[in-house]
């Protein structure tokens, strides 16, 4: 094989496993996320995520259901999720902030963060009704409606530093 046809591939390559990183972000967990966003003068979202329903998802679930793939898919975000994105987020940590966020490992990073075109970029999502009612819908067999405004309300974590 000669030079040009070696760099060629190679360049190839490059391209490839760039796209296939972009889309590859995988699950971290809350952990990663709490140690940036847990100040209590920039909203403790950690905490408040905590103690909201989202995170006790799994505890609400009992016996054989704690294993059934057709809860687990709306009451644990690692359980849901496409298992080889699955890196240090734990099945019992339940509807964490990846649902709603995104999964996490590329945005995570300070650098990216700080930017929020670029954090978007990278897989951040700031979330809308669609998110959602992923899982807020009738296929839950508990569904006691969604009404967005107020919902989103009860589970609200800002960071009272911005506007
Ligand atoms: C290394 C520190 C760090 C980690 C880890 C981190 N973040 Fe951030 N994040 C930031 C910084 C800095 C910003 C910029 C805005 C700010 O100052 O709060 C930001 C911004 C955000 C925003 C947008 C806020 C806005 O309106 O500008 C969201 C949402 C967010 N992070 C979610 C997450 C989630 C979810 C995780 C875990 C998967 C995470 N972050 C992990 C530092 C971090
Ligand atoms: C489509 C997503 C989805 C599926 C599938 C799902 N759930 Fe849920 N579940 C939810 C949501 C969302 C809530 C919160 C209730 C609400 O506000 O509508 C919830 C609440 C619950 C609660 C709390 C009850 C209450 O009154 O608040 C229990 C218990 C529960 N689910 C059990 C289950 C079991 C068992 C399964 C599997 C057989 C299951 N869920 C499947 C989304 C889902
Ligand atoms: C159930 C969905 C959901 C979960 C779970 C969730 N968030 Fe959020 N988050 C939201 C919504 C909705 C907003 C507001 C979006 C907007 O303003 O457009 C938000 C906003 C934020 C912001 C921006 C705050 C601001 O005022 O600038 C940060 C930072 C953030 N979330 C971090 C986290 C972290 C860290 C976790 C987990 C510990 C988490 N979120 C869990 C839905 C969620
Ligand atoms: C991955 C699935 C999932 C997503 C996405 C999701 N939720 Fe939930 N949500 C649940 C489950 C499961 C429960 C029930 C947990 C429990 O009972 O402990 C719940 C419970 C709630 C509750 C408490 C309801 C009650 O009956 O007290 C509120 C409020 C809520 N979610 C708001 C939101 C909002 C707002 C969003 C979008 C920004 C959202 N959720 C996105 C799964 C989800």
């Amino acid at each position: 094989m000669n030079l040009k046809k070696l760099s060629f591939i190679l360049g190839l390559f490059i391209i490839f496993s760039s796209v296939v990183n972009a889309q590859n972000a995988q699950y971290v967990g809350a952990a990663k996320c709490k140690m940036c966003h847990n100040k209590a003068e920039k909203g403790e979202q950690y905490n408040k995520w905590l103690a909201s329903p989202h995170a006790k998802a799994m505890s609400v679930l009992k016996g054989a259901d704690l294993k059934n793939p057709k809860c687990l898919k709306c009451h644990s975000t690692a359980a849901g999720a496409d298992q080889s994105l699955v890196a240090s987020i734990t099945v019992e940590e339940g509807v964490s902030c990846e649902s709603c966020h995104g999964a996490g490992s590329l945005y995570k990073v300070a650098t990216v963060m700080k930017d929020m075109k670029a954090s978007m970029a990278k897989g951040l999502i700031m979330p809308d009704e669609k998110v959602c009612k992923k899982c807020h819908n009738a296929e839950s067999p508990n569904f006691k409606g969604f009404n967005f405004k107020e919902y989103a309300a009860k589970i609200a974590h800002k960071d009272p530093t911005k506007k």
